[in-house]
């Protein structure tokens, strides 16, 4: 093991000499200063090769775990083919701004095969609205235009601050590719994979729109007319005269909106019938050249806790609810309910969840800070109509939508949700441990999975690389064996244990945030094999690799300033989704996982976690303060391993 300054030491991991390396630190911030921002390394092949040891190695049997050391070898044996992949990503990193982006987007998302709504689209859930009447949704819509068209006008005079990294490392400038991909990006569905379209300022830009869904029809809302861009009480009228042609039934069009929330194969093959006829190819090329939606959904009919809440975001609520009033290959998707339901719907693949949150946070504080300048009627106005999208539907895009219809209905039944508060404490009292937050609850993370299903798996935790030029996320794999060797030993309590999974986890984090994590270093050298059109290496045949890289727990930070939080679903059939949003005082997390899964429960997991993090409370403060043992009768319910059905063993 050697940090990247150079310094060779055994033991730097477990006494965290990458956190505190200032010759690191003053070689990142030299590069900055010598012109934009560092590339993202490459990091040596033999750190990678022993960290994927040591990360799979307590997650497999000893058998497995053999014959993948002798596979492993082989690979990064000297003048071995490990070698002769690295140099080539060497080389590759040499030409491109970042030598894992593309292979990163078509591993991670384009290449998925799944339904975008649940497996992939991340949401944002805004507190609960109270709205009136009809005019009160709609002027809450036209304030909320008003400020997506503010920030996108920052975007494109690139006047949005620049972020810098907060936490772990923090202070260097980070990447703002994203941002400019948030209302200029497409998802285009292909046959094997497919295409994130970006759109290019043309010489005579066109007049720009939004598309507005309701009641499943698609409208086209001219934002800037005649050059003028409009205002909100424009917005306004124009929002108005939209809900007014959605309530015209003769005029309603099948919810062609569904089947974008179909797998991307079968969307695919139904957009390439629905384009050989011209209206439909129009209709979608509006719907693709568009801003952002809004969509004006009906009333849910359902109790608006924010685990409903949630579930409205990310899949609508079904075909019978709002589930047709979506285009999942947008990115950006303003779901607002006349019942008070909002939030956004994010397609994941041109921009993380963190820029997402700073551009609803700038929308939210827009619509605080500048109070709505709208008076109570709706102007008259010479604007020309919006125009409702027209679709031509053939007896076989009728079946593709009947198909799509059902699956989602699927999704909907299958999505096993729970958000919720945990009060008992929050970052504030971590910090006070000097330990930090985000470990702390990776760690209990771990803790929680270890007493429901009595064994780690290998997990999946976003860590930002935007320090680097389009750099997006890597890895941090939080199951370490460390965090084992705690989970077992809270049976017989072991601060000192805590405290070395901690800072097995912060370690690890610094290591992904500064480019030197593993998982994005595997997929470079499968890739490349790929691309050189090389057979397979075993590495990557094995069945530890397959194993590694199936995340039974998915998990991400996402904080918030503003009251609202992220959530998303599992990752795997039989996995969870963890996203959580540490507050001084409280932690929200929002666990997902699939009812048909018999391994998993979303309740189970949340109601065992909150358990796990008073334990580890206890044990800090206990130890912090000696005082008295922990009381003996808590331990020992929290301990025992609970199955699904309820049943212990
Ligand atoms: N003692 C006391 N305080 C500590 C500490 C310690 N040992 N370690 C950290 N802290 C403090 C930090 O200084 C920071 O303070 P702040 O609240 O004043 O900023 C705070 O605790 C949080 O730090 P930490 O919990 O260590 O986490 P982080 O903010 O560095 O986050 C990651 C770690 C991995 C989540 C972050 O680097 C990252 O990559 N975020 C992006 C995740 C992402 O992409 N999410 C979206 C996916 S779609």
């Amino acid at each position: 093991s050697y940090c990247m300054c150079g310094t060779s030491s055994r033991q730097y991991a477990l006494h965290g000499h990458r956190a505190n390396c200032a010759r690191l630190f003053s070689a990142l911030r030299e590069r900055i200063r010598a012109g934009g921002l560092p590339k993202l390394p490459v990091p040596p092949l033999q750190q990678t090769l022993n960290m994927y040891l040591k990360c799979t190695s307590h997650l497999i049997t000893e058998e497995q775990l053999k014959k993948t050391k002798a596979i492993v070898e082989k690979f990064g044996a000297p003048g071995g083919m490990g070698e002769f992949l690295q140099k080539k990503l060497l080389e590759r990193s040499e030409h491109t701004a970042n030598w894992v982006y593309d292979y990163w987007l078509e591993d991670m998302y384009l290449s998925n095969r799944l339904a975008l709504p649940v497996n992939s689209s991340p949401v944002m859930v805004f507190p609960k609205q109270n709205f009136r009447s009809q005019s009160d949704t709609l002027r809450f819509a036209a304030h909320l235009i008003s400020g997506v068209l503010e920030y996108k006008s920052l975007i494109d005079g690139r006047a949005l601050p620049v972020d810098y990294a907060r936490g772990q490392l923090a202070g260097t400038p980070l990447c703002m590719d994203q941002y400019n991909k948030v209302f200029t990006s497409y998802r285009l569905p292909g046959p094997k994979t497919d295409t994130l379209v970006a759109q290019k300022s043309t010489v005579m830009p066109e007049p720009e729109h939004i598309i507005v869904a309701c009641k499943n029809q698609f409208f086209v809302l001219d934002v800037v007319i005649n050059f003028r861009r409009l205002n909100e009480k424009d917005l306004y009228t124009q929002l108005e005269r939209i809900r007014k042609m959605s309530d015209i039934e003769e005029e309603r069009l099948p919810p062609i909106g569904l089947l974008t929330s179909d797998d991307r194969t079968q969307w695919a093959e139904a957009r390439s019938m629905l384009i050989k006829d011209s209206t439909n190819r129009d209709s979608i090329d509006m719907i693709e050249r568009c801003l952002c939606l809004v969509c004006l959904d009906e009333p849910s009919g359902t109790e608006l806790t924010d685990t409903n809440r949630a579930l409205l975001m990310l899949h609508g609520g079904g075909t019978d609810k709002n589930g047709g009033n979506r285009w999942y290959d947008k990115p950006m998707q303003f779901v607002i309910g006349a019942d008070g339901s909002c939030g956004v719907v994010c397609e994941h693949s041109p921009f993380e969840g963190i820029v997402l949150v700073q551009c609803t946070e700038y929308l939210l504080r827009y619509m605080r800070g500048s109070p709505s300048k709208l008076v109570r009627a709706a102007s008259m106005s010479e604007l020309p109509a919006p125009r409702q999208l027209h679709w031509k539907c053939s007896a076989d895009i009728q079946t593709f939508l009947t198909s799509s219809a059902d699956k989602l209905q699927r999704l909907v039944k299958n999505l096993d949700m729970n958000v919720s508060k945990f009060t008992g404490y929050g970052k504030e009292f971590i910090k006070k441990q000097k330990m930090s937050p985000d470990a702390y609850v990776q760690v209990a993370l771990q803790f929680t999975f270890y007493r429901c299903h009595g064994c780690l798996v290998p997990t999946y935790e976003s860590a930002s690389i935007r320090r680097f030029q389009e750099g997006r996320v890597d890895n941090i794999r939080s199951s370490t064996p460390e965090a084992l060797a705690f989970v077992k030993a809270m049976d017989v309590e072991k601060m000192e244990l805590l405290w070395t999974a901690i800072k097995a986890q912060t370690n690890y984090t610094i290591l992904a945030i500064t480019g030197m994590a593993i998982d994005n270093h595997l997929l470079g050298l499968r890739e490349i094999a790929k691309e050189l059109k090389l057979e397979k290496p075993e590495l990557f045949s094995d069945t530890t690799y397959a194993t590694s890289i199936h995340f039974i727990l998915s998990t991400s930070q996402v904080p918030t300033t503003e009251e609202m939080f992220c959530c998303y679903g599992p990752v795997v059939p039989n996995g969870y989704g963890a996203c959580y949003n540490p507050q001084t005082d409280h932690i929200i997390f929002c666990v997902s996982s699939f009812c048909d899964s018999a391994e998993t429960s979303s309740d189970l997991f949340v109601k065992t976690l909150e358990g796990c993090l008073k334990e580890m409370q206890d044990l800090c403060t206990k130890c912090n303060t000696e005082a008295k043992p922990a009381d003996s009768t808590k331990r020992k319910d929290g301990t025992t391993k609970v199955m699904k059905n309820g049943s212990k063993s």
